[in-house]
């Protein structure tokens, strides 16, 4: 992965520059993990358990998943790193880089509603594992996160999957990658507040390097298609952060929920919206708020498009897929109302560059970053010129990141002279 911009997250406090400014440029994943093992042992002196787990992109398929759909993801090469220690009381005891704080919590009392502040994660994924029956040991955390927060690349999941991973085998239990994203996912719910589908755990966890994951969110069967080797997906971070992002998310959600109860009247096979087609939809229309059937329609033509691209990758027919960006991103601005005008510019001005098969915003969107899939010999091209037409257009300088899908979680297989 090249680096547009060098990811600004910080691993040690202000005291502590030098380290703090190679790891912040560190590059490759083997320099990451050994300078992570040093500034833990400086830290808490005990045996380490690293654990990482990639931010996403997603390719098409938004605001499918948790209306039993179709999603098409690929994990990036920005990652989320967890160093974690074993301690002897109940405490677990975590600093992150990126906030240069320390929170300290006890396992025997985890309980409550989201405080909005970072630690809810860990918060919620330990709790999370010990309802469900899996008893944590105590631990020491140091927190490292590349992955760009409220850009929409899932720094939430690659936080939560990679804590989990880190959290279960300091812990010695082996859980199921499948019950470990479903875990995080309900963390996500119960302790952040966002009632989130199950796309972005489940790419941290089962993405691999050179595939995207097209998945299956209700059979859970996913299958991993080979992004051609002449393409990059090119992610463009328009900077701008909607704050109002997981209330708008909830609502979306719940707008999908009341056009499911309204057609299951007439469509009683119906569980979700994965179930109906397009002609469905018109046919019951009537019995829909206007606003309840654009959300719906939104969903039903996404699932479409979703298993059309699939099909295109399979035939490397980059034009076709293009198209289907394009046309998401258009159901997504005027259907689902979850793009703004920064994200609509984006894509406009990448219509217009060379090399460039589409463009779509990406993630849950009121902001974040959009998609595009590129040639690859004109991606250079395209970065530099997007970043100078874009700050033209709107004074912001956006930060642009030419990628290639990315390995998903792993723990990292030693640390140093201390194996684990
Ligand atoms: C967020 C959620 C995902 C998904 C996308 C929209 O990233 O976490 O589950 O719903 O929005 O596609």
């Amino acid at each position: 992965m090249q680096f547009g911009v060098a990811p600004k997250a910080r691993l040690m406090p202000r005291s502590k520059p030098r380290k703090e400014a190679m790891i912040g440029s560190v590059l490759n994943r083997e320099s990451t993990a050994d300078l992570l093992t040093s500034l833990f042992r400086e830290k808490f002196r005990t045996k380490v358990h690293i654990c990482f787990a990639p931010g996403r992109v997603n390719l098409i398929g938004e605001h499918t998943d948790y209306n039993d759909g179709f999603v098409m993801p690929a994990a990036i090469g920005f990652y989320t790193w967890v160093a974690a220690g074993r301690r002897q009381d109940r405490e677990l005891r975590a600093y992150s880089g990126l906030y240069d704080e320390k929170v300290t919590l006890s396992l025997d009392e985890l309980s409550g509603p989201p405080r909005r502040h970072w630690s809810d994660f860990f918060r919620g994924v330990a709790a999370t594992l010990q309802e469900a029956g899996h008893n944590l040991a105590g631990a020491n955390l140091v927190i490292h996160g590349e992955v760009p927060v409220g850009a929409g690349l899932s720094s939430s999941a690659s936080l939560e999957v990679a804590l989990a991973l880190a959290l279960t085998r300091l812990s010695g239990l082996a859980l199921s990658r499948l019950e470990l994203v479903k875990l995080c996912q309900r963390a996500e719910h119960e302790y952040v507040g966002t009632r989130c589908g199950i796309m972005d755990q489940f790419v941290a966890s089962f993405g691999a390097a050179g595939h995207a994951l097209m998945l299956d969110c209700r059979s859970l069967e996913y299958q991993l298609l080979p992004v051609p080797e002449d393409l990059r997906l090119v992610v463009c971070n328009s900077m701008v952060r909607h704050e109002l992002a997981s209330g708008e998310y909830n609502l979306r959600r719940h707008d999908c929920e009341t056009g499911i109860k309204l057609l299951h009247a007439h469509l009683p096979e119906m569980r979700a919206l994965r179930d109906i087609e397009i002609q469905d939809l018109e046919r019951y229309k009537h019995v829909l708020p206007e606003q309840v059937y654009h959300r719906c329609r939104h969903v039903v033509t996404e699932n479409r498009r979703v298993l059309k691209a699939a099909s295109a990758l399979e035939t490397k027919d980059a034009a076709l897929f293009g198209q289907l960006m394009y046309q998401s991103h258009a159901s997504l601005r005027d259907d689902y109302e979850v793009s703004c005008k920064e994200l609509d510019l984006l894509v406009e001005l990448a219509s217009h560059e060379a090399g460039v098969y589409g463009a779509r915003m990406t993630g849950g969107g009121f902001g974040g970053c959009t998609v595009n899939l590129v040639r690859a010999e004109c991606a250079a091209l395209f970065q530099a010129h997007i970043a100078q037409t874009y700050r033209k257009e709107t004074g912001i300088a956006p930060a642009v990141y030419i990628c290639e899908a990315a390995q998903g979680a792993e723990a990292w297989p030693h640390q140093g002279s201390t194996p684990v």
